[in-house]
C-alpha cells in the first residue's frame, strides 16, 4: 500500500492522549502530515504548553510512524497553543471559540467542597428545567467523580458518529453526556487546570449538542486551578453554588463567590442543601447542620439565595435508584424548591 497522509494519520488513530481513552486524531491535536518518499512530516499542537506531555506524544507518535509499512524516517513538530490571559483580565465571554457549538445558556453548578450535594442539585434542577423547556442537556464534567450516569441509570455508553462526534444520551427529557465515558479513571487523579482545560473543551467541541438552548454543567467540587479552567472553557451564562448549612463548608462558599466573579460569571445564587430534616407525622422540623447558614452568606456576598433542600431519604434513593426526586415524588417539598429554583435560573438566564 502507498504510503500517504491517511496511512499516517489511520497509524495515528491508534495513539492515545495521556489519560484519555480517546486517540489524538479525534482529539484534533495532527495539525499536518506530510510525505516525501519514504520521510514522513507530522505536526501536533497541543493545547497548552506541557513538557511532559509533549515527550510522551513524541515517543508515541515517532514509534507508531515508525511502524508503519514504508516509513524510513520521521520528523515530529509539536507545538501548543499559548494560555489565556490570566483570570481577572478579561470578560469570561471571550473565550468563546468559533468552535464551540451553539448554545445559548450555559449554566456552571460549583461547590466549594464535596459531598454537599452538588451533582444532586445539578441532575434536579436539569430535570426540573426540562419539564419546562424543550432543549436542556446536562454535562458532568467532574473528572474526579462522575456521579451523574448512575443519579439517572443510565448504563448505556455514548455512540461516536462515523466523523468521530460524540452522540449524547437521553434521559428524562434531558440530553446527557459525562466525561466519565471518555476518561480513565486512575489517570485523572494527577491531573491539573490546564489538562482539564484541554479536555472539558475538546469535550464539549466534539459532543453533538444540536439544539440545546441550556446546558447545565457539574463542575468538580472545589474551586482551585481546574475548575477555574474549566469555568474559563465556555461563555458561562451563571453559576450556582451548592453548599451544607455548617460553618466548614461556607467558609468554602466565599471562595465559590470569588472564583466565579474573578471572571466576570453573573452569580445565579446559593443553594443550601441538607439544611433540615423533615419529621414524618407531626412536620416538626430538626436542624442538623444548622440551618439558615446559606442564606446568610447569601446575604454577605449581596447574591440571590435560592432556597434550602431538606435532608430526604428519598434523594439518596433516587440517586443510587437512578430516578431523581423531582421525577419520582414531584410533590415532595424537595422536589418543590429543586423546581422553583429551576424556574428562577430560566428566568434569570433568559432575561440576559
Ligand atoms: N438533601 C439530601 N438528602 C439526602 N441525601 C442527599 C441529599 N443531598 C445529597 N444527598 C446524598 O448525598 C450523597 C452525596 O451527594 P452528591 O453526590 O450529590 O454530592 P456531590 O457534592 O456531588 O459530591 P462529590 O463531591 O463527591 O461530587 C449522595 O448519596 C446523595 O444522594
Ligand atoms: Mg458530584
Amino acid at each position: 500500500m502507498e504510503l500517504s497522509p491517511d496511512t499516517i494519520r489511520k497509524a495515528l488513530q491508534g495513539v492515545k492522549y495521556p489519560g484519555f481513552t480517546r486517540d489524538i486524531v479525534s482529539f484534533g491535536l495532527v495539525k499536518d502530515v506530510k510525505i516525501d518518499g519514504g520521510k514522513v512530516n507530522v505536526s501536533l499542537v497541543l493545547p497548552k504548553p506541557d513538557d511532559k506531555l509533549k515527550s510522551d506524544l513524541d515517543n508515541s507518535v515517532r514509534t507508531a510512524i515508525l511502524e508503519t509499512p514504508g516509513v524510513s524516517d520521521v520528523d515530529i513538530q509539536i507545538s501548543a497553543r499559548q494560555p489565556k490571559a490570566p483570570a481577572g483580565q478579561g470578560p469570561a465571554k471571550a473565550e468563546k471559540s468559533a468552535k464551540l457549538p451553539d448554545i445559548k445558556y450555559y449554566i456552571a453548578v460549583a461547590s466549594g467542597k464535596g459531598g454537599v450535594g452538588k451533582s444532586t442539585v445539578a441532575v434536579n434542577i436539569a430535570v426540573a428545567m426540562a419539564k419546562m423547556r424543550d432543549k436542556v442537556a446536562l454535562m458532568d464534567a467532574d473528572i474526579w467523580g462522575p456521579s451523574i450516569p448512575t443519579m439517572l441509570g443510565i448504563k448505556d455508553r455514548p455512540k461516536a458518529t462515523e466523523d468521530n462526534k460524540i452522540v449524547p444520551l437521553n434521559k428524562f427529557g434531558l440530553k446527557l453526556m459525562s466525561i466519565g465515558f471518555l476518561v480513565n479513571e486512575e489517570e485523572t487523579v494527577i491531573w491539573r487546570g490546564p489538562m482539564v482545560h484541554g479536555a472539558i473543551k475538546q469535550f464539549i467541541e466534539d459532543v453533538i449538542w444540536d439544539d440545546t438552548d441550556h446546558l447545565v454543567i457539574d463542575l468538580p467540587p472545589g474551586t482551585g486551578d481546574a475548575q477555574l479552567s474549566l469555568v474559563q472553557t465556555v461563555p458561562l451564562s451563571g453559576g450556582l453554588i451548592v453548599t451544607t448549612p455548617q460553618d466548614v463548608a461556607l467558609i468554602d462558599v466565599k471562595r465559590g463567590v470569588q472564583m466565579f466573579r474573578k471572571l466576570n460569571v453573573p452569580i445565579l445564587g446559593i443553594v443550601e442543601n441538607m439544611s433540615y430534616l423533615e419529621q414524618t407525622g407531626d412536620g416538626d422540623v430538626i436542624d442538623i447542620f444548622g440551618r439558615g447558614g446559606g442564606r446568610r452568606m447569601a446575604e454577605q456576598f449581596g447574591v440571590p439565595f435560592l432556597g434550602e433542600i431538606p435532608i430526604d431519604p428519598q434523594i439518596r434513593i433516587g440517586g443510587d435508584g437512578g430516578v431523581p426526586i423531582v421525577e419520582s415524588h414531584p410533590e415532595s417539598t424537595a422536589a418543590i424548591a429543586f423546581t422553583k429554583m429551576a424556574v428562577h435560573i430560566l428566568d434569570t438566564v433568559e432575561k440576559t
